[in-house]
């Protein structure tokens, strides 16, 4: 099987660097269990850097017809359109033999398809890249030693059946979910993951730099409560920030530091500490004219795309209980309050269950969040 492009501008493509797996005779498959917006973009990129990898994507669905009516998987980003050729199937069996699996259901789907696929995974390791904390779900069928988790900065969306489109490149880290998984279990992981020629780096300390990322997700899913753009509409406009990231995020580090976990830096732009410590640095005064010109201006951050915002506008269950509700349930177990990421989940379950979307305007919201602050 070969990987074949549709675009000239194939060499902006993200390319595996000389570390990754690109001469890793040793990996023969790959599969990915919901190649979806992050699985298929994953899979479809290692397949370009690796077109001696054999790459399945179970799927459902006309995403799933798609990709096995056309062969290939087409992957959108600032390099154009490019196309992957992958299996696709729903069935557990065309899974075995891999050598390596990418777990990328939505968190609510992970007890059941882990069961479903668990005897076809057989000995291959599982990465999960989900988002909230799934390692006791998935290490009660699948073997201990295999089992690695991780987070990914990078926003993808599938835009039509059979096409995912990258709106952000960011940073992905992976890591142990026991002692049992030796160190050298998780590089060949990283390598294999990172010769998609999206960065991704390891970390011993992975519980940590899971809940870094869910606490961004904390803020990105309240900003989804106006369909507010999370940086350019939320972060950069000051009441916003001020009355509805900032205690959100505050919340967490309260609540996270009464559970006992501790937070572990992640790098960039994604470091949480790092990325509060800019929000209160933009409430100097004088710097709001700043703020706007970059927001507004032409070097304006991407617009990111949350999962629950699509998730709501396509009737479907959102992942809510696992963020802000991970929040929530951790403060309730630690005896501290969170009203904040509370109220978050009260609200975006009152939205799945109403058939007409309504979202209140960004004033609303901060106004609304005010107000659960002076109670
Ligand atoms: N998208 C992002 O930018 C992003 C970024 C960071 C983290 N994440 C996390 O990554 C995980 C995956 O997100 P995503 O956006 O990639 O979700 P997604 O696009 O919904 O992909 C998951 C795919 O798995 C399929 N699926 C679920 N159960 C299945 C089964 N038993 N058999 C076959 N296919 C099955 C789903 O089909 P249906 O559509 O029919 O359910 C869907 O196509 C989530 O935890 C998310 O929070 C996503």
């Amino acid at each position: 099987m070969t990987a074949t492009s549709t675009a000239s501008t194939l060499s902006t493509v993200p390319s595996a660097n000389a570390k990754s797996a690109a001469n890793d005779t040793a990996v023969k498959k790959i599969s990915v269990i919901g190649a979806g917006a992050i699985g298929a973009m994953f899979g479809g990129l290692i397949k370009r850097n690796n077109p001696d990898i054999d790459v399945v994507m179970i799927a459902r669905g006309d995403h799933l017809e798609t990709m096995q009516e056309r062969g290939y998987v087409e992957l959108r980003g600032d390099w154009g359109n490019v196309n992957a050729q992958v299996t696709a199937s729903s069935e557990p069996s065309a899974i075995e033999g891999s050598d390596l699996v990418l777990f990328t259901v939505k968190t609510q789907d992970t007890a059941t398809t882990a069961q479903r696929f668990a005897e076809s995974i057989g000995d291959a390791t599982v990465v999960s890249l989900q988002n909230g904390i799934n390692q006791h779900i998935l290490s009660q069928t699948i073997r201990k030693d295999r089992l690695l988790v991780g987070m990914t900065a990078t926003n993808m969306a599938i835009v039509a059946p059979g096409v995912i489109e990258c709106a952000r490149r960011g940073v992905s880290v992976i890591g142990p979910a026991s002692k049992d998984v030796t160190p050298e279990v998780v590089e060949n992981a990283r390598r294999l993951l990172d010769s998609s020629g999206l960065p991704v780096e390891a970390s011993e300390q992975i519980l940590g730099v899971q809940y870094n990322k869910l606490l961004f997700n904390t803020m990105g899913y309240a900003s989804v409560l106006s369909a507010t753009d999370f940086l350019s509409g939320g972060i950069f406009n000051r009441n916003w920030r001020n009355s509805v990231a900032l205690p959100i995020l505050q919340e967490g580090f309260r609540v996270l530091s009464a559970a006992g976990i501790p937070l572990q830096k992640a790098s960039g732009g994604s470091d949480v500490l790092r990325f509060h410590r800019l929000m209160r640095i933009l409430n100097v005064p004088g710097l709001d004219s700043l703020v706007r010109l970059v927001a507004q201006g032409p070097l304006h951050p991407p617009r990111l795309v949350f999962s629950v915002y699509q998730d709501l506008m396509r009737d479907r269950p959102t992942e809510i209980d696992y963020v802000n509700g991970e929040i929530a349930r951790l403060a309730s177990e630690s005896g501290v309050p969170a009203p904040y990421n509370s109220e978050v989940v009260r609200m975006v379950h009152k939205m799945e269950k109403s058939k007409e979307k309504h979202f209140m305007s960004r004033e609303e919201i901060a106004q609304h969040f005010r107000s659960l602050g002076a109670k």
